[in-house]
């Protein structure tokens, strides 16, 4: 039977039956494409006798243990890989373009390699000489890391052969070819199949590799998401325009936690540790306004604090606006309508601008009560305590109910100077560390208190 063309989008790598100009699978415009027929692959055959021969999980368990983790020594980032690099496994980095991935994993060949791990950087974008350039600029140059400037697969797997390195960083997937498979470079068949290569071959040899993905918004190129299935953990390089720190975020993970971070501070030279985010999200914080509240939150095992901004001013449109940055706009449009229903205060007539200052993106609905207090606070013009910290998830019904790791938010606030917490009843804290807690069953409560509404 003729293969027929099939048609993919670029950014999620649904694969659809014909073409039209929005993908039903992620909802980007313009992202599908035409691509040619993968290649046959092997005819059919008899059934084979011993592949895929199955084991007891227990007699797995009699074998030795794995090889432990490699640290980079680079915390945030060893953090964010669940405690260093698994022998083995593949990663994948996605990013925008010119957010830092190849600074970032440029300093980590850097770090692995001084620290005894076999490493070795292929760029598919630059020249050795460019890449020198940046590690004289990084102050790398001595670091015994091994560089390559390779694009086709073939050429690159003969090298991993020959060098048999612990850990191959690629630098970027989509410039990689492999000459079986008849589409241009970037394409999401390309990229799969080059993906699929690496990975296999890597688990073969017991070699760690990381893939670099650009995030791509349209056109010819596949984004990295049409590869997270093939690997083990997916990083996420994320930074705001205009703000020097950069989030790495592990979204996926196999062998540790998904959704850390490790933050970073991108500087003239390099990428530096951020170790303690809260004192870099706080810092630049005036003096407390109407609007502005702190929400002790938790980005994977770590507690963050970091400050939310609000604005309420009567609108000059038919239709208010709501707008949010760093905070999903349904949740807004549901702690509005709870404390119109619940506690009679209208926002209807009145434009809300949400802010969480510095750039960084929550999604915890522990931020709730901070957002209704940064909202009340600024349609009523009253401070909030300026010592205090805000958390809690509110319900629809107004209540307020208590969220996971109560004592390290209290004890992260604590370290920052904030003697007390606005805090939903029934959190039962470890102990509270010396801080005064408000304690609120319901928003009804904390309103009447806090605002005398
Ligand atoms: P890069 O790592 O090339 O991004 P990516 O690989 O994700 O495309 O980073 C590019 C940006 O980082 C560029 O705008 C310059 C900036 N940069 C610094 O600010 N300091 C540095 O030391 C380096 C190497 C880059
Ligand atoms: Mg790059």
């Amino acid at each position: 039977m003729a293969k027929q063309a099939s048609f993919t989008c670029t950014a999620c790598g649904a694969v659809h039956s014909k073409w039209s100009g929005r993908c039903d699978a992620c909802g980007e415009w313009n992202t599908i494409i035409e691509e040619a027929p993968l290649s046959a692959g092997p005819g059919k055959k008899a059934l084979g006798a011993k592949r895929g021969a199955a084991i007891a999980l227990t007699d797995l368990a009699t074998k030795e243990t794995p090889p432990p983790r490699s640290g980079s020594g680079i915390a945030e980032l060893d953090r964010v890989l669940g405690g260093g690099l698994v022998p083995a496994s593949a990663t994948l980095v996605g990013g925008d373009p010119g957010i830092g991935k190849s600074t970032l994993l440029l300093q980590a060949a850097a770090r692995f390699a001084e620290k005894g791990l076999k490493t070795l950087y292929i760029s598919g974008e630059e020249a050795t000489a460019q890449i020198r350039m940046r590690a004289a600029r990084l102050g790398l140059t001595e670091a015994p890391v091994k560089l390559a400037t390779a694009t086709s697969l073939r050429d690159i797997l003969t090298t991993l052969d020959s060098e048999a390195p612990g850990l191959v960083i690629i630098d970027s997937i989509q410039t990689m070819w492999v000459d079986t498979v008849d589409s241009a470079p970037g394409s999401v068949a390309q990229v799969r199949a080059a993906a699929h290569e690496l990975t296999t071959f890597a688990k073969r040899k017991g070699c760690s590799v990381i893939l670099v993905g650009h995030v791509t918004k349209e056109g010819q190129i596949a984004g990295p998401r049409v590869v997270e299935h093939m690997v083990d953990t997916v990083l996420y390089f994320e930074g705001e325009r205009g703000h020097q720190f950069r989030i790495l975020r592990s979204v996926k993970n196999r062998f540790g936690p998904a959704d850390e971070i490790g933050v970073f501070e991108m500087t003239g030279r390099g990428l530096e540790e951020v170790s303690n985010p809260s004192e870099l999200f706080l810092s630049g914080r005036g003096t407390p306004s109407p609007g502005s509240v702190v929400f002790a939150g938790i980005e994977g095992t770590r507690p963050l604090l970091v400050e939310l901004q609000a604005l309420v001013a009567p609108t000059t449109t038919a239709q208010p606006r709501r707008a949010v940055v760093g905070w999903d706009s349904a949740r807004l449009a549901m702690i509005l309508a709870v404390l119109e229903a619940r506690c009679g205060i209208p926002f209807a007539g009145l434009d809300v601008y949400l802010n969480v200052a510095g750039g960084i993106k929550i999604s915890e609905p522990a931020a709730d009560l901070a957002v209704a207090s940064a909202l009340l606070s600024a349609r009523e013009d009253i401070a909030l305590p300026p010592e205090a910290a805000v958390f809690g998830e509110i319900s629809l019904s107004g209540a307020l109910r208590p969220v996971s790791q109560t004592e390290n938010r209290l004890k992260e606030a604590q370290k920052l100077g904030f003697t007390s917490a606005i805090v939903p009843a029934g959190g039962k804290p470890g102990g509270a560390g010396g801080m005064r807690l408000d304690e609120y069953g319901d928003l009804t409560a904390f309103v009447g208190d806090i605002f005398g509404a």
